[in-house]
This record gives structure tokens, sequence and C-alpha cells, in this order.
């Protein structure tokens, strides 16, 4: 990457390195998938080469592996690792009751076991992503690639009864070919405006045949880290009911900014 870093890429890595912190020696580690998680990865990857920590990381994605492995930290798959201490990762909104939508990376599926397997689930995120309600973001979903269009057909059919706004789903495209997900699965965008009510709309979406998992978060996430352009970070920690705020300088000229490739 060159040139300055824009206000976003500076608020996702503060958050980012806020969030590396809760990190400690031994802990299994979910690390998530996207441009604010690369920033974690980079981080921890940092921690472990320069001040000797020592961690397992379970990837959500074969990106997230790669990154982790080139960085070096000690990967494991989830089997291996069996339950986790933490798992970090993004998110492209999250509303006031820490639910969330994710997924706009294509990892939803992995990330949403991963995530489930953990004891905590920490979301880093700018400012951006905080939303009032969920759903100006297309919702995600994975579907699998056989009969894909019936199953659109059914969730459009099935969105009629549910508490959104807009009905439409449309086939994630990479190029001229549908984008394909880890597992070899399509991904399908719900463009609903607003969810009413997510968590009836999380059970009621993975009752249709086809769909595999779909990207929204509910009752998952126990701590945000909300990062800022300038560089302030505010931890929203939703069990305890606390709020902290905290400041972290970022050096351009820190290796973790050079060759950049995510
Ligand atoms: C990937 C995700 C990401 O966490 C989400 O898309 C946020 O990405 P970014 O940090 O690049 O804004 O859910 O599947």
């Amino acid at each position: 990457m060159s040139g300055e870093l824009s206000p976003i890429d500076k608020a996702k890595f503060v958050a980012a390195r806020r969030a590396a912190d809760m990190v400690e020696d031994g802990m299994r580690v979910g690390l998530g998938t996207g441009s604010t998680a690369a920033w974690l990865v980079r981080c921890l990857g940092e921690m472990v080469r320069e001040d000797g920590l020592k961690i397992i990381g379970v990837p959500t994605s074969t990106r997230t592996a790669e990154l982790a492995r080139e960085v070096g930290i000690a990967v494991m798959s989830l089997d291996e690792a069996k339950w986790l201490d933490l798992t970090i990762d993004g998110a492209d909104e999250f509303d006031g009751e820490l639910n969330l939508i994710k997924g706009g990376g294509g990892a939803l599926l992995q990330e949403k076991i991963v995530a489930s397997a953990s004891d905590q689930m920490v979301v880093i995120a700018d400012k951006a992503k905080e939303v009032e309600s969920l759903g100006a973001f297309p919702l995600p979903i994975e579907v699998i690639p056989f009969g894909w269009q019936t199953t659109q057909s059914l969730v459009e059919e099935t969105l009629i009864s549910m508490d959104v706004l807009g009905r439409t789903a449309t086939l994630r495209m990479d190029g001229s070919g549908p984008y394909i997900t880890d597992e070899g699965n399509h991904i399908l965008d719900l463009h609903l405006t607003r969810i009413g009510n997510p968590r009836q709309l999380a059970l009621v979406i993975n009752q249709i045949p086809g769909v595999v998992e779909n990207g929204l978060f509910v009752d998952m996430c126990d701590t945000v880290v909300i990062g800022y352009g300038d560089g302030k970070v505010e931890v929203r920690d939703i069990n305890e009911g606390t709020i902290e705020t905290d400041r972290i300088d970022f050096v351009e000229s820190d290796n973790l900014f050079k060759d950049l490739s995510d």
C-alpha cells in the first residue's frame, strides 16, 4: 500500500490494534476475514515475531490462513483446536445490541462456525459500520449451487411475510461468473434496506432448503471495538454494559504498513 492511509483504513487499523491487546499468551484465537481482520492478523503477527506472543490461530478463510502463516502465526483447523478462547472479526454492520451483518467478504459460514465455538467474540469495525437498524448493507446468505435460482425464488417469497423493507435477492458475481465461497457455494445478497426482527429473519431464512447459512449474527458478539480516523477507539462490552475509550498512535513508517497485499 503506498501513500497515506485513508481515515477509514486508520479507523480499521486502530480498532484491530486495540483488539490485539486482548489476546494473551496461550490463547486459541479465531481469526476473522476482511480488511479490518487483516490488520488484526498483521498486528498479532508482529506481536508473535517481536514480543514472543504464543498463540494458535484458527482462520476463517483461505485468505486469512495464508496471511496468518505469512506473518508468522501458528495456524490450526477448528477441528484440531476444538474450542477457542476468543474470536476477533470484522463486520459489515452492527446495531446497539451488537447484532451483526457479516459476509461482505464471502466468509460468513466459517466465520459463524468459528465464532460459535469461542468463549468470546470481539468485533472490530470503523465507526461507519454502526447502524440503528440492520439492513442497509445487503444481507449475504450462502446457498448451495444446485438449484440456486429456485432457492432464490423461495427466499424472495419468504421475505414477503418478513419485517423487512426490500425483498430482492441477487447472485454475487466474481467477474463474469458467480462468486464461489471456500465451501464451493454461492452467495445471494438480500437487499432488505431495514430488518425489523433480525432474530426471526435469521431463523426463518435458515429453514429454506438450499440455504446453508445467513450473515446475521444475533447474540454472538460480546464486545465491539470501534475505530475512528483520528486514532480514537471505543470498546463497548455488551455483557458488562461498559464503554471505554482509548487512543492509538500509528506510525506509517512502521513495518506493519509496508508491502500490504489485502
Ligand atoms: C467477511 C466479513 C467481514 O468481516 C466484513 O465484510 C467486513 O469487512 P471489512 O473489514 O473489509 O470492512 O464478514 O465475510
